[in-house]
């Protein structure tokens, strides 16, 4: 293999095909070939929709990737990377000069492009690999739900609750904003948590959001039900002073 192959990881956006930037589009048309990580061969994946908005289809490479195991550092999810990092590797050395792999969001936020770039890298040095930033799921949310992630000196604070509830609990105790990513399963706890806190009033989830059965609430409307994998949590800040009182 030569050098000059580079590996694009590119930020979709949480969904909506309007959320992608100019330089998002052109570097995936581009690309010699757009990978998708999907659950399973035979169905679409969370980027790959958005993708379709503005590529070929014909460019377009889905990768299986184990996207929601819940078994950590598992055999599944190494056995994913080697395995999309191969489908990389392959189209370059078909003479391919630059791959793009889509991720939802950003790429370099809680991203499987980080996982399968340290692969590609190992098995080949000389790729070149760059980012393209996108639109965060938290960022459309606040958007769409009218909550202020952060003003004046206030922290934000964004975590996945497969951290802990722990650790949940000490951002709610704090002076920051809170965002919560990875919470699905545990959303009856999540509301449990952010009504300890105090902060429910102001509290806002968002389901799916970009997709045809996104659900944006108020989090009192939670009822107990767990929340599909693609949620987002938002508690703001406590902000009771006077306007700009934080600056
Ligand atoms: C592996 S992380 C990917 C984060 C993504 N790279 C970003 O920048 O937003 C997956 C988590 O992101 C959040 N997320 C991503 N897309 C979403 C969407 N369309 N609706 C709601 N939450 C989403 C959820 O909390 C989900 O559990």
């Amino acid at each position: 293999m030569g050098t000059g192959q580079r590996l694009v990881g590119v930020g979709v956006g949480p969904g909506d095909p309007e959320l992608v930037t100019v330089k998002a589009v052109r570097r995936m048309r581009e690309a010699d070939v757009v990978v998708v990580p999907v659950m399973a061969d035979d169905e679409p994946g969370r980027a790959e929709a958005t993708v379709r908005a503005h590529v070929d289809a014909e460019r377009i490479e889905r990768a299986v990737f184990a996207l929601n195991d819940r078994g950590g550092r598992s055999e599944r999810r190494i056995r994913a990377w080697d395995e999309a990092a191969r489908t990389v590797l392959r189209h370059f050395e078909a003479g391919a000069d630059s791959v793009a792999f889509a991720t939802i969001g950003d790429p370099n936020v809680y991203s499987t492009f980080t996982y399968l770039a340290q692969t590609v890298r190992e098995a080949a040095p000389d790729t070149e690999v760059e980012t393209v930033p996108g639109v965060t799921a938290m960022q459309d949310l606040a958007a769409r739900s009218g909550r202020v992630l952060a003003e004046g000196t206030e922290p934000l604070t964004l975590l996945p609750v497969t951290g802990g509830l722990g650790r949940l609990r000490s951002a709610l105790d704090s002076d920051a904003t809170v965002v919560a990513y990875k919470f699905g399963r545990f959303a009856s706890r999540v509301a449990d948590a952010v009504h300890e806190s105090g902060r429910d009033p102001d509290a806002v989830y968002g389901a799916r959001l970009g997709l045809a059965d996104e659900e944006i609430a108020p989090l009192a409307k939670l009822d107990g039900a767990a929340l599909p994998y693609l949620s987002t949590l938002i508690a703001p800040a406590r902000r009771e002073g006077p306007r700009g009182g934080k600056l």
